[in-house]
């Protein structure tokens, strides 16, 4: 037998321990390897099952607000890193943050997601305590705001969940210590990532993380390790998405980007999404924006992968072309008003329903801090102890 007719063999051996919720690192290694279209589709189907089981066919939506590409740290696949001399720095002031919050406010979207590159300092710190105090001042705390500005010291942390910030989502890029060495100059510490995800949870935040797939050098165990990773850190949603590469970056210079490379990368990154949602059932799951600079509909197909959340761009479009982290971001011409009316009809033209004015809290964080309870009591919960 071929290594393909193997594989349609063993595939629903593996999807049927998935549907007992028994899958083993060699299990999640396979179905990550799988490159069959019909094999993927059968697994993307029985990932949108589960999700339709923990979740039905709802999308949550958090407006992106990109606050600033200024950022302290040189990752060696990121377009915005210190390094790169080629781009426009820009740093919002907390006006214009809380004016994009408003908008998204005022269309229903539930909740946001402030994101920036890494600044550690006391000022800016201050600047985020005083935005979202605004936040929650305007939308009597109902506007859920997920935060995602790198790694800070605990005591910052701390400030920012008590002004009003409820989820953070910091991505640990690779859960293999090794290569994340590879990707990152030598002062980049895996271990203060994994600590401050440590802490995040401490201080009762629902916390995110995620990782790049199709990275060099990294394998479909790697990827496996990954899932295993969130699981043990018992996270509650996740971000991550294709590697894409960027031209004014080390990792990325010089390289040629085949249609091919980006077919397999979406592919990859569609089967991750697939993977998590088998693997860790109740999660959210977004369907990051990296998709959609592989292909026009990418952001549905990881809907369909098993995905429920979306990150519409609600920055204003004169600083939306200086935040690219990866070549090819889409919605680079579009304003915020424009990405609202296409992202509602692309959701409606898969046949899902986006949760219009709700916060969207991942089942796997109600479950957690309110087990025991049923749900119709916890649907509606006020935020985070
Ligand atoms: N391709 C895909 N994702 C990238 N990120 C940074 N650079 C790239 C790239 N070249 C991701 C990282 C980071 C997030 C904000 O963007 O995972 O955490
Ligand atoms: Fe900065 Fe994040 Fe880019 Fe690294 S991935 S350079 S921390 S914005
Ligand atoms: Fe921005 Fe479609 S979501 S243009």
């Amino acid at each position: 037998m071929d290594a393909r007719t193997e594989n349609h063999a063993v595939l629903p051996e593996v999807l049927d321990r998935a549907a007992a919720g028994r899958l083993s690192r060699a299990d999640l290694a396979f179905l990550l390897s799988l490159e069959d279209a019909g094999d993927c589709r059968r697994l993307f189907a029985a990932a949108y099952a589960v999700k339709l089981r923990h979740i039905g066919k709802n999308v949550s939506l958090r407006g992106l607000i990109e606050m600033g590409n200024v950022c302290a740290k040189n990752c060696l696949y990121c377009g915005i890193r210190k390094d790169n001399a080629r781009v426009e720095r820009y740093l919002l002031d907390a006006d214009a943050v809380v004016r994009m919050a408003e908008w998204a406010w005022g269309q229903r979207y539930g909740s946001v997601v402030i994101q920036s590159g890494e600044i550690e300092s006391a000022e800016h710190a201050n600047l985020i305590c005083g935005i979202l105090r605004r936040i929650a001042d305007f939308s009597g705390g109902e506007l859920g705001v997920t935060l995602s500005l790198g790694e800070q010291d605990g005591e910052t942390f701390r400030r920012w969940r008590e002004a009003g910030a409820h989820r953070y989502l910091l991505r640990i890029e690779t859960s293999s210590p090794r290569l994340y060495r590879e990707l990152h100059p030598p002062d980049h510490s895996f271990a203060r990532r994994l600590e401050c995800l440590r802490q995040l949870r401490s201080l009762g935040y629902q916390v995110g993380t995620g990782v790049m797939c199709g990275l060099p050098g990294q394998t479909a165990g790697d990827l496996a390790d990954d899932l295993a990773f969130f699981a043990d850190l018992d996270i509650d949603m996740i971000g991550m998405g294709p590697y894409i590469p960027h031209p004014d970056t080390p990792l990325g210079a010089g390289l040629y980007v085949t249609d091919s490379f980006r077919a397999r990368q979406l592919r990859l990154g569609l089967k991750m999404i697939a993977a998590a949602r088998l693997y860790l059932r109740d999660v959210n799951i977004a369907a990051a924006t990296a998709l959609q600079a592989l292909a026009d509909n990418g952001r549905e197909q990881g809907l369909k992968a098993g995905a429920n959340v979306i990150m519409p761009n609600v920055t204003d479009l004169a600083f939306r072309r200086n935040y690219q982290l990866y070549a090819g971001k889409p919605c680079l011409e579009e304003n915020a008003d424009h990405c609202r009316g296409c992202l509602a009809l692309r959701v409606a033209g898969v046949g899902e329903n986006i949760l219009w004015g709700e916060r969207g809290d991942s089942e796997h964080y109600r479950r957690r801090t309110f087990s025991g309870r049923p749900r119709s009591e916890t649907a509606k919960s006020p935020i985070a102890p």
